[in-house]
């Protein structure tokens, strides 16, 4: 093995900045090491990365099989079904009128989620890498669920313990506003189980894992499964357990989706830029067993309510 990996923490309780690393150029002992920072401190940021797509793809591969995108309002076919594009400019390259239905579908990523997991298998880490980035605004916050399980009182872990949760996708853009998916695209994402509690292979250590896509716990009333996620939502993203991350063009950040929130801050999209480009590692498998019914209750007032002071904390 070589010299150590030089790292910064971004925050006391998560993530480290990985210091002199041109991700183009990483060997097998270099790579081994940033796998162990990703398991251990579950946010990595790489600054002043120079990083086209192919490069980015060829990156996040070394992870595990990549994720490919469902097309929806905001996609262009320009890029690789590997890229998610985060962009407030169209196939044109123009800036995207506020108001505008593909920026309100982008609203959503400003509540607190984890990447698919309204997915059956849900992603292992997202990469986003921050290629034109506002001058203020537009930040991304992240939060560990790891750190927020371990603070839970031992009586409500032994509750979470084997609990399943729903998660799905229609909600949680339902929330945002009526008709942002097409009947086609809910199609593809019907709502899917996942479990509450999730142990990390490489190390044990737990996490809850809830997100703006969970609406429902299997065998538990719909207000109080609500009720309950909310609650542990907020658990995890108290002020003082939050990384806000403001981006430089050329920086890198990946991140545990099993085990981290994150979301998007609002910026003047009006007048600023913001093109960011995500690849997505897919998991190795689903997290909890098949269920025989996943129905999900419509919004109630509460669950709209709380969607709002989401996008209204800005
Ligand atoms: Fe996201």
């Amino acid at each position: 093995m070589g010299a150590a990996l030089e790292t910064r923490p971004l925050h006391p309780l998560l993530g480290v900045e990985i210091v002199g690393v041109d991700v183009r150029r990483v060997d097998a002992d270099v790579f081994e090491r940033i796998v162990g920072a990703f398991d251990e401190h579950s946010v990595l940021l790489f600054r002043g990365q120079r990083l086209d797509d192919e490069a980015q793809i060829a990156f996040s591969r070394r992870f595990g099989p990549l994720e490919t995108t469902i097309r929806t309002v905001v996609s262009q076919t320009r890029y690789r079904q590997e890229i998610s594009n985060l962009a407030n400019v169209d196939a044109d390259d123009r800036l995207i009128p506020a108001g505008d239905t593909r920026n309100l579908f982008n609203a959503g990523n400003q509540m607190w989620h984890t990447d698919s997991s309204f997915k059956r298998v849900p992603a292992l880490a997202s990469l986003l890498s921050g290629r034109e980035v506002p001058p203020e605004g537009g930040e991304t916050e992240f939060a560990s669920m790891r750190v927020a399980y371990e603070r839970l009182p031992d009586a409500t872990r032994r509750f979470l313990e084997d609990k399943v949760a729903i998660h799905s996708f229609e909600y949680s853009r339902g929330l945002v506003g009526e008709g942002l998916l097409s009947p086609e695209y809910a199609a593809q994402v019907p709502p899917v189980p996942q479990a509450l509690v999730r142990a990390n292979p490489a190390h044990g250590r737990k996490a809850f894992f809830v997100a703006s896509h969970a609406c429902e716990i299997v065998g538990m009333p719909t207000d109080e499964a609500r009720a309950l996620l909310r609650d542990l939502l907020a658990r995890a993203t108290a002020p003082e357990l939050v990384y806000t991350h403001r981006w430089r063009p050329g920086d890198l950040a990946m991140w545990d989706n099993r085990c981290v929130l994150h979301r998007g801050r609002p910026w003047n999209e009006s007048r600023y830029r913001r093109v960011m480009h995500r690849t997505t590692v897919a998991g190795d498998g689903p997290t909890a067993p098949d269920v025989a019914e996943v129905a999900v209750a419509p919004a109630r007032e509460a669950d709209v309510a709380w969607c709002r002071t989401q996008l209204e904390t800005a």
